[in-house]
């Protein structure tokens, strides 16, 4: 139990705030995206000293594409540029890049450089960065049912919450341990709906392109600090 208990794993964070940066400065909110796909690598490397094996970053929701075409672009065509500088550090790190979302959708370019990125490190072991890219947790929801129904090795009509959890974007990788929303909103926004039922939460009034390091380490930290009932009672 202890164990359950305190080793952070997986992380997920919703990266929010960019836009409300960019602003703040008087600048486009495509700067304010630029500054944020910066401070990934910042991430990476605070996730590397805090022992924490997977990563998962909410990049683009199902419901982003309400925005603007020129901020939708912006938004690819910096994840193509992340695409295209990261490989280099994934290898070294030894990182594997995952994606959950439906990346079809993706524009066939972000698709390309994605596919290629995740085919070249699929063999790293010493970590996972997941990107959530196109990503709603109750579309992924769907897309399980929709797997089930289509499942022709399927022999029996009942199903367990093992057995469910199969049929989602990614079955191998643990729930979040600590799930962390940057700029302060109180709200998954469609974020991972099934696996956050026990993470903990952190929220932070900093702004996504104000995240560093240290405000990583701090929320690990203070993770190590709850404790974790799974709906049981605390030991004593
Ligand atoms: C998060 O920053 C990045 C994406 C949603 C792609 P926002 O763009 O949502 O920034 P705010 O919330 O408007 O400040
Ligand atoms: C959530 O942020 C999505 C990402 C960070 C990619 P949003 O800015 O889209 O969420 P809302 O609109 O504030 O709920
Ligand atoms: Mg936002």
């Amino acid at each position: 139990m202890a164990d359950k208990e305190k080793i952070c794993r997986h992380v997920a964070i919703i990266m929010d705030g960019n836009g409300r940066w960019a602003e703040a400065q008087g600048l486009p909110r495509a700067d304010g995206h630029r500054r944020g796909a910066e401070r990934v690598s910042d991430v990476m490397k605070a996730a590397k000293k805090c022992g924490v094996k997977y990563l998962t970053l909410y990049a683009f929701s199902t419901e982003n594409w309400k925005r603007s075409p020129m901020e939708i672009n912006a938004i690819m065509s910096l994840l193509g540029e992340f695409l295209d500088n990261k490989l280099p550090d994934l290898q070294k790190e030894g990182i594997s890049l995952r994606t959950v979302g439906r990346t079809d959708e993706l524009p066939s370019f972000v698709r390309k450089k994605l596919y290629r990125v995740i085919d070249a490190t699929k063999n790293n072991k010493n970590g996972v960065l997941n990107l959530a890219l196109n990503y709603g947790g109750r579309a992924e929801i769907v897309d399980a049912v929709n797997k089930i129904l289509t499942d022709k090795s399927r022999k029996n009509n009942e199903i367990t919450e093992a057995d469910f959890g199969r049929y989602l974007y990614a079955p191998d990788l643990p729930d979040p341990d600590l799930m962390i929303r940057t700029s302060g909103e109180l709200r998954l926004s469609n974020f991972l709906l099934w696996e956050l039922s026990y993470s903990e939460l952190y929220v932070t009034e900093k702004l996504w392109p104000d995240f560093g390091e240290e405000d990583f380490i701090k929320a690990v930290e203070s993770f190590g600090g709850r404790k974790r009932r799974f709906g049981g009672r605390e030991e004593k």
